[in-house]
Order: C-alpha cells, then structure tokens, then sequence
C-alpha cells in the first residue's frame, strides 16, 4: 500500500503527497471508495468526476477522429502536430504529453510509425504508402483528462503490417469485454496476450494502461501482458487499456538522443490502439468512443 511519504508512482523521484497525491479525497461516507484509496492508491471517481472526464474524453476522441482523417501520404507527422494545436485550442482542451516526463517531451501529440512502438515525436519526415501510423492524443479538459490512439495505414501496407494492425485491434476490444465490475485486472493481460500469441504476435511488456481522469497516469498500472495483478474491477474506476502488439519480438529500445522513441530491438513493425474506459454498475464504458 503507497502512504502519503513514499516516492509516487510516476517515477519523478518526488513524495507522493508532493507530486501526485489526489486533490479530490473520497468521502468518508464511500467506504469503498476509501479502501480503493488505502490499499491501492485507486481513485473511484465520483458521478460529479466522471461527468467531467466523459466530456474530456469525448473531445480527446474528437480530436483524435480529425487527425487520423488528416493523416495521408505527403503529410508531414509535424503537421499533424500543429493541426493537433489548433484542435486544442478550439475545444479549449490543453495537450497532456506537451512537457510531459523527463526530458520534457516536446510535441502535442505522439506520433508512432512502424516499428517504433509508442512515444514517437511528430517531425519533419512525410508519411509514405506503406507506412502504419499510431497516432495518441491526451488531453486536459477543465482539469479532466481523457487518453486514446488509432492506426492509420497509409496506402497499401504488408501483410506484416496488417497482421499487427489488426491484432492490436482485435486485443484492445478482447480486453474492453472482460471488463465489468467482479473481473479483476489480470484478466485484461491475459485476453490480449492469449490472442496476440495465438496469432504469432508478441505483447510489449515494458509499457502499461494506466489509471486516468483526475491526473494523466494515476494507479493502477494495466498490464497487457500475462500478469498475476488481482485488483478487482469495481463501478467508478476508470482505467487505459492499450495494448502494444509486436510482429517480432516484445523487446523495445529507447532512442539514446531524443530520449522518448521506443523503437522495436528487431526493427519489426509494431501497433497500438488505446481507449480510456469507465466500470459502470454492470458492465463497462468506452469514454473515449466516438460513437457514444
Ligand atoms: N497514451 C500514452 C500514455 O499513456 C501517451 C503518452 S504521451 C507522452 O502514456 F507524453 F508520455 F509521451
Ligand atoms: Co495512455
């Protein structure tokens, strides 16, 4: 159990009453709500919270539809990322990752091609037919965070690359239906990596979901691997679930000059599709879907 003294959980070295520790305290009057707290540092939002995240969560989903329809051969990810600028401010929506972590990170937006698996910076280089695109957006709304990425392939692809576009596809949504109030956390690895290992894929493990809403990363880590992690899912936790399927090898490498980009050790083509979902009474919501 995390105490108000122990280093967060965000691996910036800080207490964690100094860095992350939750604004919003859960009332004495939810005792579930204060064991979620004590014994995992798990934030059950309130109906007045998830209100306000639904919204910021609709606007990240927004954004996101409008860059991915954007995204074609000639485009620059740069221009995707000043697009994403725009975006922002139009919805009055304030771009998480911008000076996110250590070294800031630098853009709006993540943009990851082929095999970088996750965290590649929009630069200058023009998408080109056979590329596959991860594009991430997070975004702050009034305070209230919501989290999701896509695929976009661009002109004709490998099979190689369809595989992993595909597969990543298919894991998030196998994940997203074990999820319910009374599943616990490890089932989400274990409906991922069983699919993405019968398909010949491999699950990046040195990446995780993440609990979100109130701040960008908040406990509990999501595997998406195998994982023993028995947190049972209960209304009001709202969690990532977004999984990184590798053709080859799970192994990534963090670039030694920008610091951000984790590109696949093989050099094999990697994807990554991510929603932000809420536990409800009986069953679960994707915040971040369009279509809601
Ligand atoms: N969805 C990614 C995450 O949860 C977004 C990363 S943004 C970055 O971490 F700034 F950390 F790169
Ligand atoms: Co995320």
């Amino acid at each position: 159990m995390i105490s108000r003294n122990d280093l967060c959980w965000c691996g910036s070295g800080q207490k964690w009453k100094k860095c992350h520790y939750p604004q919003h305290e859960p009332s004495l009057s939810q005792p579930l709500a204060m064991r979620y707290m004590k014994q995992y540092g798990i934030i059950l939002k309130t109906a007045e919270q998830i209100a306000k995240i639904r919204h910021a969560c609709k606007i990240t989903a927004l954004i996101l539809d409008e860059l991915c329809q954007k995204a074609a051969a000639g485009v620059t990810t740069i221009e995707l990322d000043e697009l994403s600028r725009k975006l922002h401010k139009q919805h009055n929506a304030i771009p998480a990752p911008l000076n996110y972590g250590e070294p800031p990170y630098p853009k709006t937006i993540c943009t990851s091609l082929n095999e970088v698996i996750c965290h590649g910076i929009p630069s200058q280089r023009p998408l080109i037919n056979g590329d596959i695109l991860n594009i991430d957006v997070s975004c702050i709304v009034n305070g209230f965070f919501g989290d999701c990425s896509r695929m976009v392939a661009i002109g004709e692809i490998s099979q190689e690359k369809q595989l992993v576009m595909d597969v990543s596809k298919e894991c998030l949504n196998r994940a997203i239906s074990v999820c319910r109030p009374g599943a616990q956390i490890w089932q989400i690895g274990e409906a991922i990596e069983d699919y993405a290992s019968a398909k010949g894929c491999s699950v990046v493990n040195q990446y995780v979901g993440h609990g979100v809403g109130i701040a960008f990363h908040e406990p509990p880590e999501i595997p998406h691997h195998y994982n023993r992690l028995a947190i049972e899912m209960v209304p009001g936790m709202i969690f990532t679930i977004e999984p990184m399927i590798n053709a080859g090898v799970r192994e990534g490498i963090i670039d030694e000059i920008d610091h951000w980009t984790v590109r696949t050790k093989d050099g094999k083509p990697s994807a990554q599709w991510e929603h932000t979902l809420l536990i409800t009474e009986n069953q679960c919501e994707i915040l971040t879907s369009l279509f809601a």
